[in-house]
């Protein structure tokens, strides 16, 4: 032996081994990892950006083709992997991809397929941060986007015969409204038109819908949601063809947009309890919305899973049988004043802007998500002044039923105190 190759190894050998030095000694020490021939029960997080390789031949192999091992976790780490793996499962995707957001996770979806001068049709309801990057940042490098209402199949038709179109994207359901996307008719648009169709199923959840099992191309959820659930992690997640997803991999490997190990983690122990939590947040959604809808002063509820949703034929069809998710919106009289009024009375729900965690939480979208518009705008997409958006939570429906029932009083003696005001 002609250096200090492996002194830890060479130990037992009768020549004495070369003293290292403190420095590197302690380096060596630290990052010495147990053996293991079992498995561990939880997905180990692998918090490391480097992997080492056999040899140098090796460690090329796998810099070229990231699927043959592991070298540098922007390119690949096991346990952002595996949150892939589980969700390509999850989503009914042949092969899936964590991301570092849900708007990472959309931006590298589209910009897999994506080229200067193609074309997009998207909903005019779309999330706002999506609106924004569509027409922003893609529109900003020469992608044409049109914002057309998607829940009717005749103006989409129309959209994509009008000019050569790449890309349609939808949304299951939309943020804030819960305008159900009609996968199967949308894709067979898509396809026809050699179109790519693209959606983002957070607020419905690929335990209450499966966008892939109904002609799309590609799914993506914002994992802070529904699939984390406990509003402590930020994390995207894409699922589709073998193919695609291995052009988005190179999507985030060249933009950066990698999900951090531990990011990872946590919402890969969220997916233990995902279809449980589901079907909870599908019971005490479809209760709350069915007492809502006999209030007074509640002028409209927007629940997929209630037959008076316009899209529930779809629900009907393409989602899970008796479960219209964790998601609703509802109007109340007085407007704006009225709507802000039930959120500031409740006592049990988040006031935030996030939605699909444990919490229930409540937005008025015309004062915060969708504040930049004017009020007839809000009303074009759908968004009446005193509508309310509610990620109804895992609590006991029962104190949601009281809160809500003490909010909704002040709200009438909110509208009824300010009738000249009301929609001004
Ligand atoms: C429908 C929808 N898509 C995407 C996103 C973006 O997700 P993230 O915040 O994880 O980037 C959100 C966030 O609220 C959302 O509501």
């Amino acid at each position: 032996m002609t250096g200090p190759r492996d002194p830890d190894r060479t130990s037992h050998r009768s020549a004495p081994a070369p003293r290292l030095g403190d420095s590197t000694r302690a380096i060596r020490a630290a990052a010495r990892t147990p053996e293991l021939l079992q498995r561990p029960t939880s997905v180990p997080i692998f918090q490391t950006a480097t992997f080492t390789s056999a040899d140098a031949e090796a460690l090329a192999a796998i810099v070229g083709d990231p699927r043959a091992g592991y070298s540098y976790s922007r390119l690949s780490n096991p346990t952002t992997t595996a949150l892939g793996d589980a969700y390509a499962e999850i989503a009914g995707g042949e092969a899936g991809i964590a991301l570092g957001s849900g708007m990472a996770a959309i931006h590298a979806a589209c910009a897999a397929v994506l080229r200067a001068g193609d074309r997009v049709v998207a909903p005019l309801a779309a999330y706002g941060s999506t609106r924004v990057q569509l027409t922003g940042y893609f529109g900003r490098f020469g992608v044409e986007v049109e914002l057309v209402d998607t829940t009717d199949l005749e103006v989409v038709s129309a959209a994509l015969a009008a000019k050569p179109t790449r890309l349609l994207y939808a949304e299951s359901s939309a943020n804030p409204t819960t305008f159900v996307a009609d996968h199967a008719a949308l894709a067979g648009l898509a396809h026809r038109h050699g179109a790519v169709y693209v959606v983002d199923n957070t607020f419905a959840s690929s335990h209450v819908c499966r966008p892939l099992e109904h002609g799309a191309d590609l799914v993506v959820e914002s994992a802070t949601k529904y699939l984390g659930g406990h509003s402590d992690v930020i994390a995207g997640v894409v699922a589709g063809s073998a193919e695609l997803i291995d052009a988005v991999a190179r999507v985030r490997t060249d933009t950066g947009a990698v999900l951090a190990p531990f990011e990872a983690f946590l919402v890969l122990r969220g997916i233990l309890t995902f279809p449980v939590r589901m079907d909870r947040h599908g019971q005490n959604a479809r209760a709350l919305a069915g007492w809502l809808e006999r209030q007074d002063g509640v002028e409209r509820v927007l629940y997929p899973g209630l037959p008076s949703h316009p899209q529930h034929a779809v629900v009907e069809r393409q989602w899970r049988p008796d479960n219209g998710g964790g998601m609703l919106s509802f109007e109340v009289a007085g407007g704006r004043a009225a709507g802000q009024a039930v959120i500031d009375a409740l006592g049990l729900t988040e006031r935030t802007a996030s939605l699909g965690s444990v919490h229930t939480m409540v937005v008025h979208p015309p004062s915060t998500s969708q504040r930049q518009l004017s009020e007839a705008e809000l009303v074009a997409s759908g968004i009446n002044p005193g509508l309310l958006r509610v990620s109804v939570g895992l609590e006991d429906v029962e104190d949601l039923v009281a809160d809500f029932d003490q909010a909704l009083g002040v709200a009438r003696q909110v509208a009824a105190a300010a009738p000249a005001l009301v929609d001004a």
